[in-house]
């Protein structure tokens, strides 16, 4: 591949604003890349689709986004897509692409009760992809997982001001605690990227005995590993945020994302 020019971006997808929490690191590591964020609103919530629905909605919507933006390289910003998809997307693409996956390996380091949760949504808690993790890296470890569409409503009611329902942090909460072993979990990975949006509410509810864990630092430092040498601009210009187009689910306001650095609009 021809070095990209210094105004090729770095997009960013996920099904809806979860990605932020990735897009964050990112941004401090490498604060003039150029940044487009797009996320699928007509499919969100990715958890509750189907393998099969993903495998094809993926790559079919990285596709249009990379031919229409160019980026020197795609994040998926999304476990749940990252986990079903990402074979796929790499298979299809000619672009270098960096998924998100569980942190279940740094979790497995940490824990000193030997007891992990993870959580994420319905469809990533349930994919192949985890037990694999999960027999790799905390073989000797008992591994809980539970899957919370109420957080992924919960985080992006949140970004958008409004206020989360304190009933949906306990019940993901007690999806994990209440199973056999539940008690002893030292360590939750958040496996979700919406999830690291609720972080202090989820600290809350679990204490200051139990640490929240998200991959987001390590998927930063992998895109500013595999961007090294590049050229950038000289100075930060505001990103773009790309949904795809929904009925129901118009996007945030631009005040909400300008946190992130994001300064424009789109849809596709
Ligand atoms: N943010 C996504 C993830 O990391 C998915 C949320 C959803 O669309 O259900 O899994």
């Amino acid at each position: 591949m021809h070095a990209p020019p210094p105004d090729a971006p770095i997009l960013f997808f996920d099904s809806g604003l979860g990605g932020l929490t990735v897009l964050g690191p990112t941004r401090a590591l490498l604060p003039t890349a150029p940044i487009v964020y797009a996320a699928d609103y007509a499919g969100l919530p990715y958890g509750k689709k189907s393998n099969e629905e993903l495998a094809a909605r993926v790559p079919a919507l990285l596709g249009r986004l990379v031919e229409r933006y160019q980026p020197r390289l795609a994040v998926i910003a999304c476990n749940t897509a990252s986990t079903i998809a990402l074979s796929h997307v790499r298979a299809a693409l000619d672009v270098p692409i960096v998924g998100t996956v569980p942190a279940i390996k740094p979790a497995a380091e940490m824990t000193k009760t030997g007891v992990i949760g993870v959580l994420g949504t319905e469809a990533t808690v349930r994919q192949p992809y985890v037990d694999d993790l999960s027999a790799r890296f905390a073989r000797d470890k008992t591994v809980l997982r539970h899957g919370s569409p109420g957080l992924v409503t919960g985080a992006e009611a949140k970004l958008r001001g409004e206020s989360v329902d304190p009933a949906v942090i306990a019940r993901a909460v007690a999806g994990l605690r209440d199973q056999p072993g539940g008690d002893a979990i030292d360590v939750i990975v958040l496996a979700c990227t919406h999830f690291p949006l609720l972080h202090d509410e989820l600290q809350a509810a679990v204490g200051p005995g139990v640490r929240l864990i998200d991959g987001a630092e390590g998927i930063a430092r992998r895109v500013a590993h595999l961007t090294d040498g590049q050229r950038w601009p000289e100075t930060a210009t505001p990103g773009i945020a790309v949904f795809t187009r929904s009925e129901d689910r118009p996007p945030p306001s631009l005040a909400a994302l300008a946190p992130y650095g994001i300064g424009a609009i789109e849809t596709i």
